[in-house]
């Protein structure tokens, strides 16, 4: 399938089968998640925390997010490949599309960007270049210096109104689905009801959206220095890889000696 067919299959599941989607930000995990029939894989600028160990999505580059996208696109995964572009690489509909088009040429299918009424020219540029475009609205982590942290979204009915007329303006410009962010479960039940593209929902409640998104390491707990209140892991990927650590350390010889803490200090 072309990127534009899985995007419209993707359009499609409004009020069918919820879409399943997860980040990916490597080959192997790509592959993996593909085989298991992931619909969507968000190369996330979350990779700024999760992989790359910075304190949020700000300090992303388009570099950095070139780079995993080549990576997870080389699995040549079906399921949907999406691109993050990462925070001041999509100010003007002009920059957006220069930045869509690169990351289509590192591999991916579709790209994702911040916010509503703003971002309408963007969205309109980069979709009559053929790319497809998933909105992304409530809580909107590129702005969360500029917001002084991160906090739930549409908590009063002008708030929920709001994010409806971002979705109406993002769905105009031709976006394919939209990623609902922290967004209570009344308001984003509400948003989801009222527009005709999938909506995909983090942290926004069970059943309030078309389909739900997570972030890799919440749910398989690969990073237990920070996790979400709304994350569900299904696995303690980080036990294990202490575990096995420490099994390899002991079947080396070189474990600590009794006592000795095996944790390193940071920094
Ligand atoms: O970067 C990311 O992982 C995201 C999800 C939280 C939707 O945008």
């Amino acid at each position: 399938m072309t990127s534009l067919e899985k995007a419209s299959a993707l359009r499609r599941r409004k009020g069918g089968r919820p879409i399943a989607a997860l980040t990916a930000y490597d080959y192997s995990i790509a592959r993996l998640l593909d085989e298991v029939g992931i619909d969507l894989l968000l190369v996330g600028d979350s990779l700024g925390m999760v992989v790359l160990g910075f304190p949020d999505t700000t300090h992303v580059t388009l570099e950095h997010m070139l780079h995993h996208v080549a990576a997870v696109a080389r699995a040549k995964p079906r399921a949907l490949v999406v691109g993050d572009l990462p925070i001041d690489t999509y100010r003007t509909p002009a920059e957006a599309l220069e930045t869509a088009r690169r990351m289509v040429a590192a591999g991916a299918e579709a790209v994702k960007l911040e916010g509503g009424l703003r971002q309408v020219g963007q969205v309109q540029a980069i979709v009559a270049a053929g790319i497809p475009v998933i909105g992304h609205l409530g809580m909107l982590p590129q702005r969360v210096l500029a917001e002084g942290g991160y906090r739930k979204k549409g908590r009063t009915p002008e708030q929920s109104e709001a994010i409806l007329a971002g979705a109406r303006a993002l769905i105009d410009a031709g976006v394919a689905a939209i990623v609902l962010e922290s967004v209570v479960p009344d308001a984003a039940r509400f948003v989801s009801s009222e527009i005709e593209v999938p909506t995909i929902g983090i942290g926004c409640g069970n059943g309030t959206c078309d389909g739900e998104i997570a972030v890799i390491t919440d749910l398989v707990g690969s990073f237990p220095w920070f996790v979400p209140p709304f994350a569900r892991p299904e696995a303690d990927t980080a036990g294990q890889i202490r575990e096995a650590a420490a099994r390899y350390l002991a079947r080396v010889g070189s474990a600590p000696a009794p006592g000795c803490s095996q944790s390193r200090p940071r920094g």
